[in-house]
């Protein structure tokens, strides 16, 4: 399973680019507003930190509006992924995309029948919100299992990309689940390389070494 991170802020795409573990990035409105700068400027910043497939989200409900923005999102980066929302102009947009060979990603995915309708539409990338439907009382990872099921039983190549990651364990069962890629907040990237038995096991041996090495 690849992992992309899932921020629009150029020092976390930084920082994780250089651990070597991040194959990709996802930006959303959201997270664009949230660094208050230029759209554009910032994706341009992060295609020259990451080689792999970058989303950028479209804003226009229509589909004329929508395949103009991708139009040109596309010419932004090599590395563009179109993000649209799985809606009827979405996957209306998505096969049009599709057929020009621009690669596509379906946002706001919530059930098993809206990834069966963007695989046909040809969608590169789907991604189901793990943990929106947590909030809501329902199996995030539930989901990712259907879709899963699904996509194999069929053959479909559309990529399960497992968004809306809230915390380590998503990441793992979505992993065993077969996800192709989960998209993860900079903090819960950080959280994964943590355990109490390797820091203290860091430290008994730095102790160790310090006591009886250099005697
Ligand atoms: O990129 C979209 C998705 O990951 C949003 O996550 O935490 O706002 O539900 P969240």
């Amino acid at each position: 399973m690849d992992l992309f991170i899932d921020t629009a802020n150029i020092d976390e795409i930084r920082e994780a680019a250089q651990w070597g573990v991040i194959a990709g990035v996802t930006t959303n409105p959201s997270l664009i507003a949230k660094e208050g700068r230029d759209h554009k400027a910032v994706i341009l910043e992060i295609a020259e930190i990451v080689d792999g497939p970058i989303s950028i989200e479209t804003i226009s409900l229509d589909a004329e509006g929508m395949l103009k923005e991708a139009h040109e999102f596309a010419q932004w980066t090599p590395n563009a992924v179109i993000k649209v929302p799985m809606t009827e102009a979405g996957m209306q947009v998505v096969s049009k995309l599709s057929a020009e060979g621009i690669k596509t990603n379906v946002t706001l995915v919530f059930s098993a029948n809206q990834a069966l309708l963007a695989a046909l539409a040809g969608a590169t990338y789907i991604s189901p919100f793990v943990g929106r439907l947590d909030d809501i009382g329902e199996s995030g990872m539930g989901l990712i299992a259907e879709i899963r099921e699904i996509y194999d039983q069929y053959f479909f190549d559309t990529h399960i990309l497992t968004a809306s990651v809230r915390h380590p364990r998503h990441v793992t069962e979505a992993a065993k689940l077969g996800s192709d890629v989960a998209t993860i907040p900079y903090k819960v990237l950080k959280q994964m390389f943590q355990h109490p038995l390797t820091e203290s096991g860091i430290e008994k041996f730095l102790a160790d070494w310090k006591k009886y090495t250099h005697a």
